[in-house]
């Protein structure tokens, strides 16, 4: 997505090989009007779907997911981070690793929210090592809903998480696609590079 490319090299700020900030537009600071756009084209990209919910995880996530679904016209749904749970039966709990930030969190959906009709597509702001992502689809399989794909705004492709959603079986659309960020500069995936 050309718009979120130019975006990202206008205002992204390489702080490491491995992380971009993107607190401009996308992680503290929101933009809306791109959001928008985002949102549209996630609404497209999966229009043959059927999707009926939207999931995502707090807190980042919440801002292209909702405009996702608000083109889909279906609900939004998003996991909750906590920092560890006694049982409960009223939610669906998975345990979430960050390798960025080196800390396990329990994500959780209220049982009141997904069903086994569910068709879902799971967005998130970054894909890194798609921690995030395959606790959220382990989640929807929980409810014994189906998973129609992931959506993602910024894939760091060197990384390991676009490849581990693909060989889970589950289609990955990530609208900027990251091949390097050393030498301080963000290098994009050409259309020819697979993952
Ligand atoms: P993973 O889910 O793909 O395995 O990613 P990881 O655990 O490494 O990511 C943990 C958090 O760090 C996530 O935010 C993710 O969005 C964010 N993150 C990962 N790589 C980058 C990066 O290069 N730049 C930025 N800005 N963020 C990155 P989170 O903890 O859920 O935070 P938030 O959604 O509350 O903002």
């Amino acid at each position: 997505m050309k718009l979120l490319q130019d975006k990202v090299l206008s205002e992204g700020i390489v702080l490491s090989e491995q992380v971009l900030k993107v607190d401009s537009f996308l992680n503290h600071q929101m933009d809306p009007v791109l959001m928008k756009e985002v949102g549209k084209e996630f609404a497209r990209l999966f229009q043959a779907e059927g999707i009926t919910k939207v999931l995502t995880i707090e807190s980042s996530g919440i801002a292209p997911a909702i405009m996702a679904s608000l083109e889909l016209e279906v609900p939004m749904i998003f996991a909750r981070k906590q920092k560890s749970l006694t049982l409960r039966e009223d939610i669906y709990v998975e345990k979430v690793y960050s390798f960025t930030k080196e800390q396990s969190n329990d994500v959780t959906v209220s049982k009141k929210f997904l069903f086994p009709n569910d068709r879902v597509l799971i967005i998130d702001d970054f894909l890194a090592h798609g921690e995030a992502a395959l606790g959220l689809a382990r989640i929807a399989e929980q409810a014994g809903a189906s998973v129609a794909g992931i959506g993602i705004v910024i894939e760091k492709s060197f990384q390991s998480g676009a490849k581990r959603i693909q060989d889970a079986g589950y289609r990955v659309e990530s609208l900027v696609r990251i091949a390097s960020l050393a030498g301080g500069k963000v290098t994009f995936m050409t259309e020819e590079t697979v993952h």
